[in-house]
């Protein structure tokens, strides 16, 4: 692969797998439900960008130049994964067998055979494995299981934010309802699951289990109840919420509930936005880089790659997962929905500080009572998003993202020898700044 392809297109140097990613995909997620299959592979039928695959697959690549005398060689995991279980059998009853043409347009989209309805499934897709390319099959199988888990987020997440686009069309809780896209997510994630299980490596296992429960730990973390009344069934024969999220502005997984007062004394300004950045950027890592770091950290594990060398892939995904959400952050202020696919501006309308935000704050202090209560007031809203221009919010978000950036880049040179893997691990990193959607 000369330089230039290389700067062209880094997904070049895994093409195979990412062109087979999606198939595998629909395979490992196929029902004898025709309309689960529609839901859950809607967003697979739009081109998303597909970066937590790739970062596996690219890493996976890097990680395979590591010569094996390099590594713990008893710890690589070249063996197969284990073949798909038929999870699921439909009633047998003549009733609900379906005509093979009510089978998900999804298997005619990706060239697939229908499912058999009774057998649930067809045979697994032949590993492609081609040892010299240096990716072990469960590695491939982690980048699918990524993109599922990531795939089942979004259809929780876009119910959450009350989205109604995502990737240019209508968000899965328009095109099917919130039920089904919930149910979805859910199945989704259960299936991922069967999958993260035939990893057969209790270490993996761990890891991509706990990025799952890190994702909702983080959610949580932002959640608002802005709209509580809208989300929830009203409440009959006298029943009461727990007293404490009763009220729309006490909410005990409010982001920003600083103390005002430590040992006494009054806290500093300076020391309440040193609060709300951390508390900020530990969200940030549950949402959005604990997926993509531990799966790093899974990919360099099933290399038998040495200590160090995991710790290094580990930092990667974090600092590298960092950058990507504060990017997506600021261009939640500067690009419009059309050229983002999804709903512009949505942070501040559901109530969300992000860092452009908290730089603001830093400079006018009197934003803190706006953010406090979620920017509910009228021209709240507006206020905050002059303040964002003010105080170069974005400007000063972008210097934070090359921050987390270069020590992306550093993690990635101290611990994978040189190779065009790396380089184009290394392109996307610093992508990740110019990117516009
Ligand atoms: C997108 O954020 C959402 C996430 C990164 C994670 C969402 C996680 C959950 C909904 C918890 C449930 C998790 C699972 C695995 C089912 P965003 O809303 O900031 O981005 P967007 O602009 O793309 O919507
Ligand atoms: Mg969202
Ligand atoms: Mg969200």
């Amino acid at each position: 692969v000369t330089p230039k392809m290389l700067l062209n297109n880094p997904v070049s140097l895994v093409s195979k797998e990412m062109n087979t990613l999606a198939k595998n995909i629909v395979t490992l997620m196929g029902s004898g439900h025709p309309t689960l299959n529609r839901v859950t592979g809607y967003y697979f039928e739009a081109e998303g960008k597909k970066v937590r695959p790739l970062l596996v697959l690219l890493l996976s690549r890097a990680l395979s130049e590591i010569p094996i005398e390099n590594r713990d060689r008893v710890k690589v995991d070249f063996a197969d994964v284990p073949e798909d279980p038929v999870y699921s059998k439909p009633p047998q009853s003549l009733l609900f067998q379906r005509p093979a043409k009510s089978i998900s347009p999804l298997h005619i989209l990706h060239g697939i055979k229908p499912l058999n309805p009774l057998t649930r499934g067809p045979e697994p897709l032949p590993e492609e494995f081609d040892k010299d390319r240096g990716i072990l099959p469960k590695q491939r199988r982690l980048a699918e299981i990524v993109e599922m888990i990531h795939t089942a987020s979004l259809l929780h997440d876009d119910v959450i934010d009350h989205s109604d686009t995502r990737r240019g069309r209508p968000s899965g809780n328009i095109a099917f309802t919130n039920k089904m896209a919930v149910l979805a997510g859910d199945f989704l994630l259960g299936r991922a699951t069967v999958s993260i299980s035939r990893l057969r490596n209790p270490e993996v296992v761990e890891l991509v289990s706990n990025s799952i429960a890190n994702l909702v730990e983080g959610e949580f973390m932002q959640l608002k109840n802005t709209a509580i009344d809208r989300d929830t069934a009203t409440i009959n024969n006298g029943a009461q919420r727990v007293p404490a999220l009763s009220s729309k502005f006490d909410n005990p997984v409010h982001d920003y509930r600083v103390p005002t007062t430590h040992n006494g004394s009054q806290i500093t300004h300076e020391t309440m936005i040193e609060t709300a950045f951390e508390y900020y950027l530990h969200k940030t890592y549950l949402k959005t880089a604990a997926l993509i770091s531990k799966s790093c950290r899974a990919a360099a594990i099933l290399s038998g790659a040495r200590d160090s060398v995991v710790e290094d892939c580990y930092e990667f995904g974090k600092n590298l997962g960092i950058c990507f959400q504060l990017v997506d952050d600021m261009l939640d202020f500067t690009v419009t929905s059309k050229d983002l696919g999804k709903p512009a501006g949505a942070d501040l309308e559901l109530g969300i500080a992000t860092a452009p935000v908290l730089y603001a704050w830093k400079e006018d202090p009197s934003l803190g009572p706006l953010i406090q209560r979620n920017f509910s007031q009228p021209g709240d809203v507006q206020r905050t998003a002059e303040a964002v221009m003010n105080y170069n919010g974005v400007g000063k978000t972008r210097d934070l993202a090359h921050e987390y950036r270069d020590r992306a880049l550093q993690n990635l040179r101290q611990s994978l020898p040189e190779s065009d893997a790396r380089s184009a691990l290394e392109f996307l990193t610093n992508s990740i700044l110019t990117r516009k959607k």
